[in-house]
């Protein structure tokens, strides 16, 4: 792989040269042509709804759905497509399993190092006192103890584990699969976040033991915004979960009861068709010019390594939260001594248009464990079309923005 991620990376138009795109961990940009051709594809094309009519153009979008089923499924482990099931996004997968799987008096177990939509499902069960919940606290290098996961555990009492698989703070990957056998001895279901994770990490629900998994399409899957969900393993029981939400399926429309199968059980109303043919050609990209996740994930990692390498070195005051040498996915969060990651943010926008999110990045205890609570970090993402060229400028913006804020 050269300096970008593969040989056919997309034509930079006019708004690609004036900026240097570092959010990647919020949502990933640019998306492949292909994904944009497939969104057009549908658009243009298609257009019908799936599954809501007997003629071509509705049987060709649901084949275009079933496309993302499978893609998702093959890069996830998963035999059945039809257990992949699509919502707007990871937050709304991850709601879908909270709620949908906990019940009054239940308890449940989670780590500090969660995204607020782990959270706040989960602490507002907690408020409503229907649940108990205890929160793991992982290290302030930015790792999990599995066995402080296991700990937490009330046999008979845990009704979910829920774990991310890579933090969207400092990027620290989890030792989900050593979770997992855990949670399974114990007879825990458990819940990865690989919101961060998927495209980027080699995860295989069947080879690691996860029941239940939430992923973002608009990240590392390169689909368009929009697109995320749930997936459940090949040996979790549906039933187990409780619908957030429904409604129309387009199957048995003569009944009033909402259908007992997957998908339908947990997916009603339209889907995003036009997003989900745009995720099955991010995924189809990954696998091909992409080089694979892995090869993707190793591209990201190098980039993270580089930007902490010559911003320690070129930086004064410079410092990684977490750990800057562990297993990561592209994700680097980083204060400099004594000026506020607001205004270094704003100022790399405004001058440099280089891009990345300063703050608190939805995720208040993971900034407690790593020491940046309150105030917060500068995060950087890097991304598969992101270069070594556009690193080593976003360090010289970095370093100039430093000389001039400094007092
Ligand atoms: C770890 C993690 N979980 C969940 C989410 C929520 O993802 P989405 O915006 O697709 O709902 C994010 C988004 O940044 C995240 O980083």
């Amino acid at each position: 792989m050269g300096s970008s991620c593969g040989p056919t990376g997309p034509e930079p138009g006019a708004a690609a040269e004036r900026v240097i795109y570092l959010d990647n961990a919020a949502t990933s940009w640019p998306k492949p042509p292909e994904v944009l051709a497939a969104v057009q594809h549908y658009l243009l094309e298609v257009g019908a709804n799936p599954g809501r009519a007997g003629h071509f153009r509705a049987a060709e979008a649901g084949r275009l759905v079933f496309r993302a089923r499978r893609a998702v499924a093959d890069l996830l482990g998963l035999h059945n497509p039809m257990r992949v099931v699509f919502g707007a996004n990871a937050t709304w997968g991850l709601n879908q399993a909270i709620a949908g799987l906990l019940r009054d008096g239940d308890h449940a177990v989670t780590t500090t190092l969660e995204h607020n939509s782990v959270l706040r499902p989960l602490h507002r069960l907690q408020e409503e006192g229907r649940i108990t919940l205890t929160v793991v606290r992982a290290a302030g290098d930015g790792y999990l103890d599995p066995d402080e996961v296991r700990r937490a555990v009330q046999p008979g009492r845990t009704a979910l584990v829920a774990v991310t698989a890579a933090s969207n703070v400092c990027g620290t990957i989890q030792p989900v699969a050593e979770i997992a056998a855990r949670c399974r001895t114990l007879g825990v279901p458990l819940l990865v976040d690989a919101a961060q994770a998927a495209g980027a990490v080699d995860l295989d629900l069947a080879r690691d033991g996860i029941d239940l998994l939430a992923f973002a399409g608009h990240k590392g899957l390169l689909g368009p915004t929009g697109t995320g969900g749930l997936v459940l393993a090949d040996d979790f029981d549906a039933a187990r979960l409780r619908p957030l939400t429904v409604g129309g399926t387009g199957s048995r429309s003569d009944s009033v009861r909402q259908p007992d199968f997957l998908p339908d059980v947990l997916e009603s109303g339209t889907l995003n068709v036009a997003g989900l043919a745009g995720l099955a050609a991010g995924i189809d990209w990954l696998h091909g010019p992409g080089g694979g996740p892995e090869a993707v994930g190793r591209h990201e990692l190098g980039l993270r390594r580089r930007f902490i390498d010559q911003a320690t070195a070129r930086v004064e005051g410079f410092q990684v939260a977490g750990n800057p040498a562990g297993p990561a996915v592209g994700v680097v969060s980083f204060t400099v001594e004594g000026l506020s990651p607001s205004d270094l943010g704003q100022g790399l926008a405004r001058e440099f248009g280089v891009l990345g999110r300063q703050g608190l990045h939805c995720a208040p205890l993971a900034h407690e464990t790593l020491g940046t609570f309150p105030v917060g970090t500068l995060r950087f993402g890097f991304g598969p079309f992101n270069t070594a060229g556009q690193v080593d400028l976003a360090v010289a913006a970095l370093a100039e923005i430093c000389r001039q804020e400094r007092p």
